[in-house]
């Protein structure tokens, strides 16, 4: 009776607020009070795909890492939007930036449901221009992991792999996660999105008999923190 009760009058409630004779309440964003996001996210917005609570997600936990020995990289960069926001709340630390530039490389049909050449409506040209008034950023553009040559003895304390495919996603962990300084996280996007299967799969698997355990940062986001 009493849930009934508590049904009706959020029923009521909502058809008030369908009437406009009432405000919807809603609770002021968790980024409310974080006055350096706000003032960086409005030029992050245009140029990214990720979402708000996900910018803010990245933006903490690169703060936590600035902390840190180690550098920071983003695999998927596209258009910069995300690589822009971190190069500036952590100028401090030197930001490796991969991508092909020129859009999706070669998926796998049977798990991935994006084609070659998707997210192809961007250029090296263009996202260096855009990060222009970020010295900390270093580009690496072509085929990862081919383009991680050269870093092997490299320390990560961030990084960032946003690429949606079970093969990059795959190859991003098995090159960073063995570099990643003590306490250094890394974070996958797309987690339990559909339209990205692989990247559960290659997280799923590849932690598999590792101590970690992966940390549901925000809808469709997911982190692993090193364990010392
Ligand atoms: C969804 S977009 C990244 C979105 C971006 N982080 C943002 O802020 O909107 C995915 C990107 O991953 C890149 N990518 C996927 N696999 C790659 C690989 N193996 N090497 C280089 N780039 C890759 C694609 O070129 C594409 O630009």
């Amino acid at each position: 009776m009493a849930y009934l009760l508590k049904k009706l009058r959020k029923l009521w409630k909502g058809l008030l607020v369908l009437l406009g004779l009432r405000k919807r309440h809603r609770d002021p964003p968790m980024w409310q009070h974080a006055e350096e996001f706000l003032r960086l996210y409005p030029e992050t917005r245009p140029r990214t795909l990720v979402s708000i609570d996900r910018c803010f997600m990245l933006w903490q936990l690169a703060r936590h890492a600035a902390t840190l020995p180690g550098e920071f990289a983003e695999v998927g960069v596209y258009q910069g939007g995300t690589a822009h926001l971190v190069a500036r709340a952590c100028p401090g630390k030197e930001i490796h930036l991969f991508d092909t530039f020129g859009g999706m490389p070669v998926t796998d049909p049977t798990i991935d449901h994006h084609v070659a050449g998707d997210f192809s409506d961007t250029s090296l040209e263009a996202v260096q221009a855009y990060l222009a008034d970020c010295p900390n950023v270093v580009f690496h553009p072509g085929l990862f992991p081919e383009t991680a040559a050269g870093l092997e003895d490299r320390r990560f304390a961030y990084v960032y792999v946003d690429t949606d495919i079970y093969r990059s996603v795959r190859d991003c962990l098995e090159f960073f996660y063995p570099r990643l300084v003590p306490g250094g996280v890394l974070v996958l996007d797309d987690y339990e999105w559909p339209h990205c299967e692989g990247v559960k799969v290659a997280l799923t698997e590849f932690m598999a008999g590792k101590p970690e355990v992966p940390i549901i940062t925000a809808r469709y986001q997911c982190a692993v923190i090193r364990h010392p």
